[in-house]
């Protein structure tokens, strides 16, 4: 063995790595870092129907599931130690004003009630945002603007509020902003706190970027925009300061949790958003990330447990306290006998 340096740990002779390398409990016993079913919250698609189990082609597992369909479901995680689920909805109708998003009988709102009915333990969190019901799949209201369509921000946001409020009336125990308008947290905090809502925590999706990781979401929550994209919106994936000042801003407005998604192209930013602020911080690995590792599985390519794990092993690494992913229940599983 040479002769060891290094700033870190200065003239260490003897130093060999490899000793605590040798077995696998000793592994574990000096892992730094380590992944618990707790941190993990599963994304459900509610829809209308009864015993429907609507297969997403691009996210194999995922389905648009009816709701009592999705109490089984959430009941599934549940067993495997999953202590949360966040709700996306798929109405039966969609409109300019996104009406279904605050509908007091939307499909989020009834799907909560009967989550919390039927799995009373569970941690129900419900994304708010309009794409899903509005006819052209933004995430704000379209508006003209200098002879082109541009989406405005500060009636999205009142909207946005309004479906905060009628998710927490409905039973939810944490709402998520996705929508990236500006203010909508300071929004959202100010109507919950005027209905009675003061102790219902925001989880901000902080730091979303503009990407193609979420193409097969869009297949499953029948929101691919009509026209443009959301650049006007979401944030260029080039611009980590930016980040920064987004999630200072959420947390400045009110935000409980902020978010950095996508996850896994983004740690850099998953790393600087947990050390700068401290927050609890979640990361989104998102539908083409979980896409990528079902193709590639299938093909024979990758091995599905072990590259799952390790990617949600990183994001932990990076600093993510809290991981959604469409593979929470399986990795409970795996974690179980691991
Ligand atoms: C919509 C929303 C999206 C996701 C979560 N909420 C898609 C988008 O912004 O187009 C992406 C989730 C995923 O890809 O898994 N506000
Ligand atoms: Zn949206």
């Amino acid at each position: 063995m040479s002769r060891m340096h290094s700033p870190l740990i200065g003239d260490f002779p003897s130093y060999r790595p490899r000793r605590l390398r040798g077995s696998d409990v000793l592994r574990r016993v000096v892992r730094e870092t380590r992944l618990h079913s707790d941190q993990l919250v599963l994304p459900i698609f509610v829809r209308t129907g009864r015993k429907v189990r609507h297969a997403v082609p691009s996210m194999p597992g995922v389905f648009q599931l009816s709701i009592d369909e999705a109490v089984r479901e959430a009941a599934a995680a549940q067993k495997a130690g999953v202590l949360s689920v966040i709700l996306f909805g798929i109405p039966s109708k969609k409109d300019a004003r996104a009406s279904g998003a605050y509908a007091k009988n939307g499909i989020v709102q009834k799907a909560v009630r009967q989550l919390k009915k039927d799995l009373p333990g569970l941690l129900v969190m419900t994304d708010v945002c309009l794409c899903e019901y509005m006819s052209h799949g933004h995430c704000g209201i379209v508006k003209n603007g200098k002879g082109r369509k541009v989406i405005d921000n500060d009636s999205s946001i009142n909207l946005l509020a309004r479906t905060a409020v009628s998710h927490a009336e409905a039973g939810s125990d944490v709402v998520a902003p996705s929508d990236m308008m500006d203010g909508r947290v300071a929004t959202i905090r100010n109507a919950l706190d005027t209905n009675g809502f003061q102790e219902t925590p925001i989880m901000s999706y902080a730091a979303k970027f503009a990407s193609s990781y979420y193409g097969p979401f869009r297949d499953a929550a029948e929101s691919v925009p009509q026209f443009g994209d959301r650049r006007s919106y979401q944030m260029d994936s080039a611009n980590a300061e930016e980040a920064l000042r987004e999630v200072a801003l959420d947390i400045q407005e009110g935000a409980d949790i902020v978010m950095v998604k996508p996850a896994l192209a983004y740690l850099d930013i998953l790393h600087r958003v947990k050390e700068k602020f401290g927050y609890p911080t979640a990361a989104y690995a998102v539908s083409g990330e979980y896409a990528m590792i079902q193709a590639a599985s299938k093909l024979g390519w990758i091995d599905e447990r072990s590259l799952t794990m390790e990617s949600l092993l990183a994001m932990r690494r990076a600093g993510a306290d809290i991981i959604l992913t469409y593979s929470a229940t399986k990795a409970a599983n795996w974690l179980k006998d691991s």
